[in-house]
């Protein structure tokens, strides 16, 4: 089967670079971002650098999208499917990619990549016309966003992009193009949270719904709660799994792990569809001993959201079921039974998927 390194190497703008030298290039690209912000607002990238990007992290942030898409209400999927698509810092085009990949090109009604780099730009388009011929006439790739006009409903994404912007200037953002859904991806850091904080307080003033990963989108968020009161802590999920070949040997080299990635997803929506849809989410893992899984949940009660440890005893689960808790992520939703409240932050619980 072809990987999607391979689908994509043949439309870099430089396509000749050597595994190694997209490593190199990957290191000091590596640098850039764990400086200070000031310089990503600055940065111009080179086409080495652009081709690195797509050889490595469009294809290792990719995965997040379907990853988060299957946390979301069918319904909703079904919405999304026929949407106007804009991807807001859409850099080589990731998460166009990821979503045609995901949903198809068929119904979209428009996929709008914008960047404010010319050289991302052109590595979009190169990418998006190349992979999908048949989906050309609905590709735009723009940097200048004053003239899109549309009657459609939206969905607005912001792929690793708010880290880079202000809250303020994303507020106006949404502001301008007036989505009927907004999806982030961010890195899983705890300024990334203190930002989404304050993005999802604004969002539920605008009226937004919250369908993942919060439970409730109307009552305060219990994590921002205590790192108010001075405690350290953000909420965030992991994506874990390995990569193409090709992705997992250019990781190797350059020394950048992606088979474990913190990221912070977030989807909200104004739709007649029930966001409430749990009550309950997966939060934090905590321990696993001989008897029980023990997570961290958030949990939607009668006062509001609040943090309380599950401990599901492996007794009751099957051997699929045991395999599966190993594997499961931050936000992802389960019915529950209460066996015995052991004390008001620790419950016995059996659950089901
Ligand atoms: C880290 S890259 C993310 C690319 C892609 N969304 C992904 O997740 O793989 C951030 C992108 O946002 C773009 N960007 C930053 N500030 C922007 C702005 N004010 N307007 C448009 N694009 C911007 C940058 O040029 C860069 O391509």
């Amino acid at each position: 089967m072809t990987t999607l390194f391979q689908r994509i190497k043949p439309f870099l703008l430089a396509p000749e670079m050597s595994e190694r030298r997209i490593a190199g290039v990957l290191e000091s690209i590596k640098e850039t971002y764990t400086t200070k912000r000031t310089t990503l607002e600055e940065k111009k990238w080179s086409d080495k650098e652009v081709s690195a990007y797509a050889s490595f992290y469009l294809p290792t942030n990719y995965q997040k999208f379907s990853t988060l898409m299957k946390q979301l209400p069918l319904e909703i999927q079904a919405q999304l499917s026929t949407c106007e698509v804009i991807d807001f810092g859409t850099g080589p085009g990731t998460y166009l990619i990821a979503y045609i990949d995901y949903f198809g090109s068929k119904k979209a009604s428009k996929l709008i990549g914008i960047d404010k780099d010319r050289l991302m730009l052109s590595q979009a388009e190169s990418l998006l016309l190349g992979l999908f011929p048949e989906a050309k006439n609905k590709i735009s790739l723009i940097n200048d966003t004053s003239f899109i006009k549309s009657e459609d409903s939206r969905l607005l994404i912001f792929g690793n992009s708010l880290n880079e912007l202000s809250v303020d200037k994303v507020k106006d953002i949404i502001t301008h193009f007036d989505p009927q859904y907004i999806l982030f991806i961010e890195p899983g850091t705890p300024t990334v949270f203190d930002s989404m904080t304050d993005m999802r307080k604004w969002l539920a003033q605008q009226e937004f719904a919250c369908f993942y990963p919060c439970p409730s989108i109307k009552h305060e968020c219990p994590v921002a709660k205590r790192v108010s009161e001075g405690q350290e802590d953000w909420c965030h999920q992991v994506w874990r799994g390995v990569h193409d070949e090709e992705v997992e040997r250019l990781g190797q080299i350059a020394k950048i792990d992606r088979r474990t990635m913190p990221f912070i997803g977030h989807f909200y929506g104004k739709s007649e569809v029930q966001s409430e849809v749990s009550q309950v989410r997966f939060m934090r893992f905590i321990n696993e001993s001989k008897h029980s899984f023990d997570w961290e949940v958030c949990l939607l009660g009668s006062e509001g959201l609040s943090l309380l440890i599950f401990e599901i005893p492996k007794r009751g689960l099957s051997k699929a079921d045991q395999k599966y808790m190993k594997k499961i992520s931050v936000g992802e939703n389960f019915s529950y039974e209460v066996m015995k409240k052991l004390s008001d932050k620790r419950w016995r619980v059996s659950i089901s998927f």
